[in-house]
């Protein structure tokens, strides 16, 4: 995959960039989320390449896939696709985590966001739920994103998407160790080539 380098050199620019976000999805815990997405939906998964395990493993069930990122210069705050689409499904940067959760409700559409478990424990994000409706699917791993022992849980935040608010899934390993099975999606390093 080939990004432009006035898209690449805008972005970094911004100041906004940060490492920790550059974390990219296993795909045994993408597809935990997989059962629950209807194949006859459009998906959109808006922080994700081609190589995305998001958008391999929606394609996989079934699904149209429109997938943009902040490299080919769609920024998720002002981009929008102007094909219909049904569902909003990927991991967002973690810096940016309640400015994501706000755009989605302001879109309206239903979604389904990796995010970590240990943001339950912070006061802005329980103020920010209030009065908003949520699911959960979370999953019994503590997935690894590098291969190392994860230190907290990352699972599925979600609206409209779930049969029920509150669920859980059954991994067979946390993708730690000689399990390890990294994310197919290639990072940075490789989009400013
Ligand atoms: C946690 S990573 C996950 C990548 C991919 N969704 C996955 O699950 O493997 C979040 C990605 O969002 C990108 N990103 C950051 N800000 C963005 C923005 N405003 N719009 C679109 N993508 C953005 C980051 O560069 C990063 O690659």
């Amino acid at each position: 995959m080939e990004y432009k380098q006035e898209h690449m050199s805008k972005w970094l620019s911004t100041g906004k960039f940060n490492e920790k976000d550059e974390y990219y999805t296993p795909e045994c815990l993408v597809k935990a989320i997989i059962p629950f997405v209807n194949p006859k939906w459009t998906v959109w998964c808006p922080f994700d390449t081609e190589d995305s395990e998001f958008v391999i493993n929606l394609r996989e069930n079934g699904n149209a896939v429109l997938f943009s990122h902040i490299w080919n210069g769609q920024d998720f705050f002002t981009y929008e696709p102007d094909i219909p689409y049904d569902a909003i499904i990927s991991n967002p940067p973690f810096t940016r985590k309640l400015e994501v959760l706000k755009r989605l409700y302001e879109l309206g559409k239903p979604f389904a966001m990796v995010l970590g478990l240990p943001i339950l424990n912070y006061q802005e994000v329980g103020e920010f739920f209030l009065n908003k409706k949520l699911q959960l699917l979370i999953v019994d791993k503590k997935v690894s994103f590098d291969g190392n022992t994860a230190s907290f849980n990352n699972s599925f935040f979600c609206n409209g998407i779930l049969p029920q608010d509150l669920m859980f899934a059954h991994l067979e390993n946390n993708n730690s160790g000689k399990n390890f099975k990294p994310s197919r999606m290639k990072g940075i390093a490789n989009a400013e080539n």
